[in-house]
């Protein structure tokens, strides 16, 4: 069996990340709670990101559109 490394800190395999994104987990963050991959060096989460897909991490959209996020949320506070 021949297993790559994604997280050498913790010994997390690609398959591992895999797995747990077919799970549900669908961030970095998601992974890093259910195997602690990412969460010494930080050298492995774009690695993990690349494993999850193009839209990992939530884009900032209110905030690169101009607009307060709290408008977004809470219209009276707007
Ligand atoms: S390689 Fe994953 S936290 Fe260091």
């Amino acid at each position: 069996m021949n297993r790559v490394f994604v997280c050498s800190c913790f010994g997390v395999t690609e398959e591992q990340v895999k797995s747990h994104a077919d799970a549900g987990a669908c961030t970095p963050r998601q992974i890093a709670s259910v195997c602690k991959a990412g969460t010494d060096c930080g050298g492995c989460v774009r690695r993990i990101q690349a494993l999850l897909g193009r839209d990992a991490f939530p884009r900032r959209q209110p905030a690169d559109q101009g607009r307060s996020p709290l408008a977004t949320e809470f219209p009276e506070a707007a």
